[in-house]
């Protein structure tokens, strides 16, 4: 065989397929983008159930790409995961899809249940079944939250070896699904990698969390429901440096490892919030302190952990991770992208979210 035909081998020997599970979600949007554009040799196929979190408008600018492809599926149903698992082979999978808002979960624990612990197994399942006995270069990454370590005191960060506390139904059902990640790796050899991370934030998150919840309603002028004092600390990672880590997790992480994923950037949520209003009077033409005055403090949430933060040193001394954003720099780009794109956040923001609003704050305020 000479020239062309050696190297067209070459390149379909090299072609990979990877799953990519909630990738029409905030942080799997951006993952799905990084590796269809970074990756053209990739098959990229993108599993999602289109929740109310999840959006294909979100990666409307990959959807074309050759390397990219779409499955409506539901990964709590098993029969539908072993179909498509008959359908195609995987090299790789990369485990987003979630279940992911921790009011809802207080509301609904079931469907937190159903698609976090047994979504993932089914995942796991179908994974062992098209591996069996040809598990060399097959890689199964499970997408996790610090929030399955519980809650800290002033002092201390989270590590890989911190004992799991979970304390909300969220937690408890992404601790379940760890627990069983790493469970079938010891019981049947299935390679995996697992990473806990902070949170995030950037474009393209549902506005039920915290900082895109609060731009929406700085934006209309809505009040800004603070839980309880408001001197709960969380540990904020700009999106695409989680994406960024999942990149280098998947492609150079050690099976069977942990690595906890975290933005060194630790924020009382009061403090932030006051940071964020400044920003959106600047930007917003307002007078200076105008935003402030939106501030509510409503009935905190029940089971609401104190503090996160992680030690990332280990991905940062055995993997060369750090994030490359700055929080000002990251929460600029967070404001301009949602007052440029009002229309993607009238589209998901009308509708039943405004049920889901004033169900989740009007009982506590
Ligand atoms: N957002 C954070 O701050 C954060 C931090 C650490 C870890 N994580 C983890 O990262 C992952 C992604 O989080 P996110 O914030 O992007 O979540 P998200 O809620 O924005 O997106 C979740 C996606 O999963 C899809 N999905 C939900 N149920 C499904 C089902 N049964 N079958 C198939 N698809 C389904 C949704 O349609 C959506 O596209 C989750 O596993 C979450 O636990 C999130």
């Amino acid at each position: 065989m000479h020239g062309n035909g050696r190297k067209k081998l070459e390149i379909y020997k090299m072609r990979k397929k990877i799953l990519i599970t909630g990738g029409a979600g905030f942080i799997g949007s951006h993952v799905v983008r990084l590796f269809v554009n970074k990756y053209p040799e990739y098959d990229i196929v993108n599993l999602d159930y289109l929740t109310y979190a999840g959006n294909l408008g979100n990666i409307k600018d990959v959807v074309e790409a050759p390397n990219y492809s779409f499955e409506k599926l539901d990964i709590a149903d098993a029969s539908a995961v072993n179909a498509l698992f008959k359908e195609q082979h995987f090299d790789g999978i990369i485990h987003l899809a979630a279940e992911s808002h921790v009011d809802r979960s207080i509301e609904n624990p079931m469907s937190f249940v159903l698609t976090n612990v047994i979504g993932t197994v089914n995942l796991l399942n179908a994974a062992r079944e098209q591996w069996k006995g040809k598990m060399d270069g097959k890689r199964f990454y499970h997408i996790s939250t610090d929030e399955v370590y519980g809650s800290l005191g002033k002092e201390g960060f989270f590590l890989e070896t911190t004992a799991y506390d979970p304390n909300s139904p969220y937690s408890a059902s992404k601790a379940s699904s760890d627990h069983f990640v790493r469970s079938y790796g010891e019981t049947y050899d299935l390679p995996y990698v697992l990473t806990n991370c902070s949170n995030n934030y950037g474009p393209n998150q549902f506005p039920e969390k915290l900082i895109p919840l609060f731009i929406n309603n700085i934006r209309n002028n809505k009040s800004l429901p603070v839980y309880g004092d408001g001197m709960y600390t969380r540990d904020w990672l700009y999106v695409l440096d989680h994406a960024l880590a999942i990149d280098l997790v998947y492609h150079s992480g050690k099976n069977t490892e942990t690595y906890n994923i975290g933005g060194f950037n630790e924020w009382t949520n009061i403090d932030l919030i006051r940071l964020l209003c400044g920003i959106m009077d600047k930007k917003l033409g307002r007078a200076e302190g105008t935003s402030v005055k939106l501030i509510t403090y409503v009935k905190d949430r029940p089971g609401h952990d104190r503090r996160y933060a992680i030690d990332a040193s280990k991905i940062n001394e055995e993997l060369g991770w750090k994030p490359t954003v700055t929080f000002q720099e990251g929460l600029a780009a967070t404001v301009q992208w949602y007052l440029e794109n009002e229309e993607w956040l009238n589209s998901v923001t009308s509708g039943d979210y405004q049920n889901y609003y004033s169900s989740m704050y009007s009982k506590r305020s």
